[in-house]
């Protein structure tokens, strides 16, 4: 099984390009089902997740065409509505085409999703919304069918801003007849993203970055062009990099107001930021503070950076708190984080960690994707070498990590065999 290999202590500088993100391109694919032609996407990032939602729209009858960051898909003539199992348990994100098929054919099949190693994951908000549309499901063998005459406008409050039942009921209702309005929606960059994609096909939706998201159905959608926004958990992820190196990254082409919660959180360690248009340059400090945080629904510090600030705050000075509020299960890498010499201790969803002076290179395993990318950064400041194994989980959401960090000044190589990487390096 392949891992990186990493020799620390190398501070990070330079210049770094973000991708478009893999939260919007996800969504904005399983949309496509909703037009017919040929929709043509740009800033398409190169992820496995990226991958496995491509095949489950070629599974269902579209033509896909990805040449770089540009992916062209044509689902005008589609002949399944039924996901396979085999595809469904790469991706949980496959649960995005419950809405667009039934807002398209009036049908749906998919295999019930399970929890994953962020804790359980229930889809109970999905399906309360797009029943409130007018969809009715049955659970047979773990496979969840659902199906739908005619779907028409509701009003559907949801008990918490989950982000993914948010955009299912919004593709979902823009087909629908007649009037949907969202209440206690998710606010996230990632929905203004689907609700500007869907408009530009003809859609009728307002109100995506506020609480209370209004949808009037229409007939039909046209193909469109359609740039996907850059990936601001992948942008602060290199915030991070060069803080914790104590280095010097200029981030560039990217939306800074998505990521202000994260920004003022780096800003209260001490590190130095400045803020432009469409860019921002991290200067790392040598004794940067530790801070408490709590993970919250977006404009709030997101759950998905949490684990690499995690990292970051093993060596800042004095004690940190972290609150994880979005997943039951998300403080794991903390474990692996002990095994390179940090010092952390979790009381139920909150780990308090303290301050120490180094980490040190050791065997660690990326439990999931934001996970990985935080031991990552671990091994890029750790003494001595580092091996991350299970790294499939940071290509599901990091396009070129190594080299874009290689380009930094890191010295990390991806190798074949992560068991043998030590030893064959002596
Ligand atoms: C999305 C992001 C993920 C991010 C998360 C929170 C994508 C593809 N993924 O995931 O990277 O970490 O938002 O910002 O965009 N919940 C329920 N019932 C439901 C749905 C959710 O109880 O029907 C709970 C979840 O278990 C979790 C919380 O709500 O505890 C937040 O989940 P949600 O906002 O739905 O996250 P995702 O859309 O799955």
């Amino acid at each position: 099984m392949s891992g990186f290999l990493i020799k620390g202590g190398t501070p990070l500088e330079g210049e770094v390009e973000i991708s478009g993100a893999k939260n919007a391109v996800l969504p904005v694919l399983a949309a496509t089902v909703l037009g017919a032609g040929k929709i043509s996407l740009t800033r398409v990032p190169n992820l496995s997740d990226v991958k496995v939602m491509r095949d489950v729209l070629i599974n269902l009858g579209s033509n896909v065409i990805w040449d770089k960051d540009r992916m062209l898909v044509d689902t005008s003539h589609l002949n399944s509505c039924q996901i396979p199992e085999e595809l469904m348990s790469q991706m949980r994100a496959s649960i995005f085409l419950m809405g667009p098929l039934l807002a398209r054919y009036g049908k749906v099949e998919i295999y019930q999703p399970g929890g994953c190693s962020i804790g359980p994951r229930p889809i109970d908000l999905h399906l309360k919304g797009l029943e409130a549309l007018g969809a009715e499901f049955e659970q047979k063998h773990g496979v969840l069918s659902g199906q739908a005459n005619r779907l028409k406008g509701a009003e559907i409050n949801l008990d918490f801003p989950s982000v993914g039942a948010t955009e299912n009921i919004m593709m979902a209702a823009v087909r629908a007849e007649g009037k949907t309005v969202i209440s206690n929606a998710a606010k996230e960059p990632e929905i203004i993203n689907l609700q500007n994609f869907l408009n530009s096909m003809g859609a009728k939706i307002s109100g995506a970055g506020t609480d209370e998201i209004k949808i009037k159905g229409v007939k039909q959608l046209e193909a469109v062009e359609y740039e996907i926004i850059p990936d601001r958990i992948e942008a602060s992820t290199f915030l991070v990099a060069g803080a914790i190196s104590q280095g010097e990254i200029f981030i560039k082409d990217i939306i800074p107001e998505h990521m202000e919660a994260v920004l003022s959180k780096l800003v209260e360690t001490g590190t130095e930021i400045r803020i432009g248009k469409d860019w921002v340059k991290v200067s790392g400090v040598t004794n940067y503070q530790g801070i408490d945080l709590q993970t919250i629904p977006y404009p709030g510090f997101p759950t998905d950076v949490q684990p690499q600030f995690m990292t970051l705050l093993c060596l800042a000075e004095g004690t940190s708190l972290i609150k994880e509020n979005i997943f039951e299960n998300r403080l794991r890498h903390a474990e692996e984080l002990r095994r390179m010499g940090a010092e952390i201790k979790i009381e139920g969803n909150t780990a308090i960690v303290k301050s120490k002076d180094k980490l040190s290179g050791a065997r660690v395993e990326a439990m999931d994707l934001r996970a990985g990318a935080a031991l990552v950064l671990a091994g890029i400041v750790a003494e001595g070498d580092t091996v991350v194994e299970k790294i499939y989980h940071i290509d599901r959401g990091y396009e070129n990590f190594e080299h874009k960090l290689t380009k930094l000044g890191a010295n990390i190589v991806r190798t074949k065999d992560s068991k043998e990487a030590i030893k064959a390096e002596g």
